[in-house]
């Protein structure tokens, strides 16, 4: 078999990479230029209210990104005009119908494509349901309608592994995706459609809006704005500041509805939030399009980079982040299956990924899917990862030059350590939580009903410590819950035999330009030496910081 080149794949193309402001689009724009610099054109999005503001925010912000050093150190003062000649910043949002762009431009931009890579997503756990669908499912559509624009239609969307849902085992590349819901063995002959799910959704929205107009509730939310302002020692009856506070009531109750409505649906076809929901949605459009090259990548969960911009780059946390922040400040119990492997791949070899399939894109027609995940081929699992956690904190800890000797080592000490979801939720955070609650509610009791009184300031003081207490509490537990699909029920093996056979098919003198091998990772290394540090230094402060807030 002859083995094909990205490098005259990519001579001359074009590539349209939506999301390039992203964690994995920054990434995946800078390699695509540093490594075939003779690419075409490169299109990228980089939403803002107006083009003159999103060139700005290009200029600023994302190409003056730690991602781009490599081409930095490599062009130098020479590095604005190679990205003025190569890069096409657009003003997109996937959204909106022609991704925001007049009819002459979505054309213009449409006909000159080879192929686009959509790593646009939406990443957040549970939003409301309406905005989960946004980008993730109505995006989806968007963009498929604008690549069928294409004189030869090619489109590359990035998924995540996780659409598999509740469930535990392999997960093959070749499982069917479309019609596929986690719960399919369980419920028989039940049919899963994306177009009635789409349809039923926007009913379920609309009654929550209707709902939220229902004279009992609009009673109900006044109720609620007069005693909020009563708190607040603001005028309850000022008709200006209880009809908005009265708005601000419907509005939270709304969100809160369509949140819950979307986590009890997704959880009832069997995906554990409304994420992993959407872009299971999202996935099946692409895959229900038969008349155009289209491939479905999707990594596992997207970790700091090993090599590529540079050992440790990493950004976000949405990922193994907060539990791990949590870790090092001292929450000693992590929910976990031993036996899980925690399937995480970083994000270099993702990007390597994404560019190897888009340029089979460019040239053939890929597999349907690819997953880009490393534990078949080099599993980690969660018992090894929270001891090599508790290492890297008793390090940190050591090295640390403050504090009496002695109370740094017995600190160091307390390491983290694996506990079943059972002793979790009998002995740590969600019983400190309940705790917090009852002595909270307590409180409330103990206050003088007779108003006033030298002890009501002294119980008020408190109340507010120990319902600081509840909700840094309630905040970290919630963090660990929404894990846990991920660190304690699902014990996933996500197959890259169709990464591996891609990549074996790149010629031998081009391996090292797009690299995938994870079974020559040594997994402690890549945790002490390049992770756990990244993490440290590019992720955590921000993480504190936003806690702090
Ligand atoms: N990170 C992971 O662990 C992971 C794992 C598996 C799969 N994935 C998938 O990989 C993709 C990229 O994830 P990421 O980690 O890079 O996320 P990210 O850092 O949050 O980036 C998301 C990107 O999507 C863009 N975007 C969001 N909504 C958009 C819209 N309506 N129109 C145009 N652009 C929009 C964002 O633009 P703005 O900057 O303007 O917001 C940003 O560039 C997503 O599809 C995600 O589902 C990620």
């Amino acid at each position: 078999m002859t083995k094909f080149s990205p490098t005259e794949v990519y001579k001359d193309r074009k590539v349209f990479l939506i999301g390039s402001t992203g964690f994995l689009g920054k990434v995946t724009l800078s390699m695509l230029l540093h490594r075939f610099p003779n690419v075409g054109r490169v299109y990228i999005t980089v939403r803002a209210r107006s083009p003159e503001e999103s060139e700005t925010r290009f200029w600023n912000n994302v190409i003056t990104a730690p991602p781009f050093d490599p081409l930095r150190e490599r062009y130098g003062d020479a590095l604005d005009g190679f990205i003025r000649d190569k890069v096409v910043v657009v003003n997109g949002d996937i959204a909106e119908e022609n991704l925001g762009f007049t009819e002459e431009e979505a054309q213009r931009i449409a006909g000159d494509l080879d192929v686009i890579i959509n790593s646009a997503g939406n990443v957040t756990f549970n939003p409301t349901l309406e905005s989960g669908l946004r980008t993730n499912v109505v995006g989806t559509q968007n963009v498929i309608a604008f690549a069928k624009r294409m004189k030869r239609p090619a489109l590359v969307h990035i998924s995540t592994c996780f659409v598999a849902g509740n469930r535990s085992g392999a997960v093959w590349e070749n499982d069917d995706v479309l019609g596929y819901f986690p719960r399919k063995h369980e419920l028989k002959g039940v049919e899963f459609s994306v177009d009635a799910e789409i349809r039923d959704c926007a009913k379920m929205s609309e009654r929550a809006r209707a709902e939220a107009k229902d004279a009992m509730m609009a009673a109900h939310f006044r109720e609620q704005a007069r005693q909020r302002l009563d708190e607040e020692m603001r005028d309850a009856d000022d008709p200006d500041a209880l009809g908005l506070a009265v708005a601000r009531e419907r509005k939270v109750w709304t969100r809160n509805r369509l949140t819950e409505l979307g986590i009890e649906r997704a959880k009832f076809w069997g995906w554990p939030n409304i994420y992993t929901y959407a872009k299971a949605l999202g996935e099946q459009l692409v895959a229900a399009e038969t008349g155009i090259v289209r491939s479905i990548v999707r990594p596992s969960i997207v970790e700091s980079a090993r090599s590529y911009p540079f050992p440790g780059w990493n950004e976000g946390f949405t990922t193994t982040a907060p539990i791990i922040f949590m870790a090092l400040k001292g929450q000693r119990q992590i929910p976990a299956n031993e036996k899980l492997i925690l399937d995480i791949t970083p994000v270099d070899l993702v990007s390597s990924v994404m560019l190897a399939v888009a340029a089979q894109a460019c040239v053939a027609e890929p597999k349907l899917v690819y997953q880009a995940a490393t534990g078949a081929a080099n599993p980690n699992n969660m018992e090894r990862i929270i001891s090599l956690v508790g290492l890297f904190r008793r390090q940190q800890e050591l090295e640390k030059n403050d504090g009496l000797r002695l109370f740094r080592e017995i600190s160091a000490r307390f390491e983290p350590f694996r506990v079943s979801a059972e002793r979790f939720d009998a002995t740590s955070l969600p019983m400190m939580n309940n705790a917090a609650k009852k002595v909270s509610s307590l409180l409330d009791k103990a206050k003088p009903r007779w108003g006033g009184g030298r002890y009501e300031g002294v119980i008020n003081r408190m109340k507010q410590t120990v319902d600081r207490v509840e909700e840094q509490t309630r905040e970290a537990k919630e963090a660990f819950e929404m894990f846990l699909p991920f660190t304690v029920e699902n014990a996933y093996v996500f197959r890259s035999d169709n990464v591996r056979a891609l990549f074996e098919s790149i010629r031998e003198d081009e391996q090292q330009l797009l690299t995938w091998n994870p079974e020559t990772f040594d997994w402690y290394d890549y945790w002490m030496n390049i992770h756990m540090p990244g993490l440290k230094k590019w992720v955590l402060p921000t993480l504190e910081e936003e806690m702090r807030a």
